[in-house]
């Protein structure tokens, strides 16, 4: 996820487009840049780092044109440097362009822009763009505005995935041409000059009259005009949008909290993971090269991280199982790294993180090392410490996660560790092809099953309202279910301070049911087709005891349950099991979101913790 920013007036562009890159920085900031209009050419500056460097920059200082566009960086393809930050030019220096998003066929264009004798600087997916533009231009021969439009809509037919854009060309030196597809982008109406940004936010201070983008509504700015066309360049007139936000709530996208606004990112978290992974059918991960001999070799895999990384990491460990048929063992970093594991050359090790800079893990991976296991970095951070200390990284898009609750990585972590599993179970051919064709299809169905769930949040409100004055809470489950209980439990402790314990259903009467009581609240999970009724008669045992229950089951375990034992039922979108952790954990972030609310407490930043414990 990246933040872009535009404008066009007769203000200088450079301090109005660093001060909306400033207020994007949340969406990414491993690198930054900005170009403008100059009398007879298209000047960029750009730089590995944050915004704040760009401020410092010598052409940055250089830039004095009215027109301008600027971006500010989350690597996806291709590590954070100077020459794969944005803005990109064609090879022509004709078009300039920012994008956010993932272009998941950029390989192919490469190849074919290639074959046509386009050389490219960069090894990003976005620098196809402004040679694709370029390319459809030249095919052209009118000189009318519609020429460049015609080059940028033949240009996004071609391109599969998601995209904003922002577009300069010295062919036209007074305009700026945008468009989406399932990226935000926004536009500000002012008064001889208009905005362009991601989101909101980065331009509310300079007007309240705004464009929400549809997908594929091609944009013509100039500073006294905006014109709208079609997917079939016919020019409409769309309509404008006051926003009413303050200053505070704008920051967060009009959210209150950036952990709600995280929850709410899972879609495209999910969306842009899967990204270009998956290509004809199969799971592509060119960054890797893992032979079947290597594969067979293995006498296990370790999975190694801390909190909610290594929920992910159990997440998927059946999976892994079922479908490599090596035995998978998940460990906490701490634990692992004073335990003298058994790790060697038949020993794969995955270390999953968010930040990439949790120091237990780091440990555990530099231990592995010694110990001449392969390394492999699950993280959400290109450039972080354990990616670059690991054998081989692979990354989840989700974006920067600010919240110290993490919700949009762990759903992502599982999205990304699916497809790795897939990958693998290829390579050793114990997977049939149908098999991949269901796992990709669900994967590919997550975020509108996702989506489904946020039709209904006030059934969390309204839950959270009976749990929030509870000293203690129990979430039970079975199987993958038993992992989004502990996921789940650790979401209510830490954002809420409520005392919650995750505990496998059919180990209750082994000691906790003592604990039970009238009045305890018990939430169980329960989307295990072949565990329902185990789970279910877990959770009977505990009602007949006074304890006040509340189920989350999918649309076909549903019905296997009695829905008036209970006091809540919570159902959710069904979906594979192996991806059910994925599903079922959306109500549970927002019960504990909701709960932390009621509190009045710090969502965002709960108390004792940080964001990345980089410390012992
Ligand atoms: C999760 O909500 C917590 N903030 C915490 O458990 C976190 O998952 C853990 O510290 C690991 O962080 P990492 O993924 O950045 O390594």
């Amino acid at each position: 996820m990246c933040g872009i920013v535009g404008y066009i007036g007769s203000q200088k562009a450079s301090p109005i487009l660093l001060a909306g890159l400033s207020k994007l920085e949340y969406r990414g900031y491993d690198s930054a840049g900005i170009a403008t209009m100059e009398k007879d050419s298209i000047k960029i500056a750009k730089d590995k780092g944050r915004v704040e460097n760009l401020y410092n920059l010598k052409e940055t200082k250089e830039l004095e044109g009215t027109i301008g566009i600027a971006h500010t960086r989350w690597a996806t393809h291709g590590i954070p440097s100077k020459i794969n930050a944005h803005p990109h030019f064609d090879m022509t220096e004709s078009f300039a362009v920012v994008h956010n998003g993932i272009i998941e066929n950029y390989i192919e264009l490469k190849r074919f822009l290639e074959e046509k004798g386009i050389k490219f600087i960069s090894d990003t997916d976005t620098e196809v763009v402004p040679n694709l533009i370029n390319y459809f231009y030249t095919q052209e021969t009118d000189n009318s505005d519609l020429r460049i439009l015609r080059a940028v809509k033949k240009t996004c037919e071609k391109l599969i995935g998601s995209f904003s854009l922002e577009i300069l060309s010295k062919y036209m030196p007074n305009n700026m041409i945008v468009v989406r597809k399932d990226s935000p982008l926004v536009i500000g109406k002012g008064h001889g000059e208009n905005y362009v940004a991601s989101d909101i936010p980065a331009i509310l201070s300079y007007t309240k009259d705004f464009y929400l983008l549809n997908n594929f509504e091609y944009v013509l700015l100039s500073r006294d005009n905006i014109k709208f066309y079609d997917n079939n360049l016919n020019e409409f007139n769309k309509e404008s949008t006051v926003i009413t936000w303050d200053a505070m709530a704008a920051d967060k996208g009009g959210y209150e909290d950036y952990m709600i606004k995280e929850i709410m990112e899972q879609p495209t978290a999910v969306r842009e993971t899967i990204g270009s992974r998956i290509e004809n059918g199969k799971c592509n991960f060119s960054e890797l090269n893992f032979s079947k001999e290597y594969l067979n070799s293995l006498h296990l895999i370790y999975i190694i991280a801390c909190g909610t990384a290594m929920h992910a990491g159990l997440a998927i460990k059946n999976t892994l199982e079922k479908l490599c048929k090596i035995p998978v063992i998940v460990d906490i970093a701490s634990e692992f790294r004073y335990r003298n594991p058994i790790v060697n050359e038949k020993t794969l090790c995955i270390f999953v993180s968010q930040s990439g800079e949790t120091a237990d893990t780091l440990a555990a991976l530099k231990l592995s090392k010694e110990h001449n296991a392969k390394t492999l970095a699950v993280t959400n951070v290109i450039g972080s410490s354990i990616s670059r200390e690991a054998d081989y990284a692979i990354y989840t898009h989700a974006g920067p996660e600010i919240a110290v609750a993490s919700t949009k990585a762990y759903t992502s972590q599982i999205t990304l560790l699916t497809l790795l599993t897939i990958y693998f179970a290829e390579i050793l051919e114990t997977i049939t092809p149908e098999e991949v064709k269901n796992i990709l299809n669900g994967l590919l169905e997550l975020p509108s099953k996702i989506e489904a769930i946020f039709k209904n949040t006030d059934q969390f409100s309204n839950l959270a309202k009976n749990i929030f004055k509870e000293k203690d809470v129990f979430y039970i489950g079975r199987g993958v279910d038993y992992v989004t209980s502990m996921e789940a439990s650790l979401k209510l402790k830490e954002i809420s301070y409520i005392h919650s314990e995750s505990y496998a259903a059919g180990e209750l009467k082994h000691g906790t049911i003592a604990l039970i009581e009238k009045g305890i609240n018990v939430i169980g999970i329960v989307t295990e087709p072949d565990l329902v009724k185990k789970t279910v008669s877990n959770i009977e045992e505990l009602t007949t005891r006074g304890a006040i229950t509340t189920v989350v089951a999918n649309e076909s375990t549903v019905k296997e349950i009695d829905k008036t034992i209970f006091d809540n039922v919570i159902v959710v979108p069904e979906t594979i099991s192996y991806l059910s952790p994925i599903v079922s954990i959306i109500p549970l972030q927002l019960l504990a979101y909701y709960v932390s609310k009621e509190k009045g407490l710090d969502v965002d930043k709960p108390r004792n913790l940080a964001k990345s414990v980089t410390v012992e």
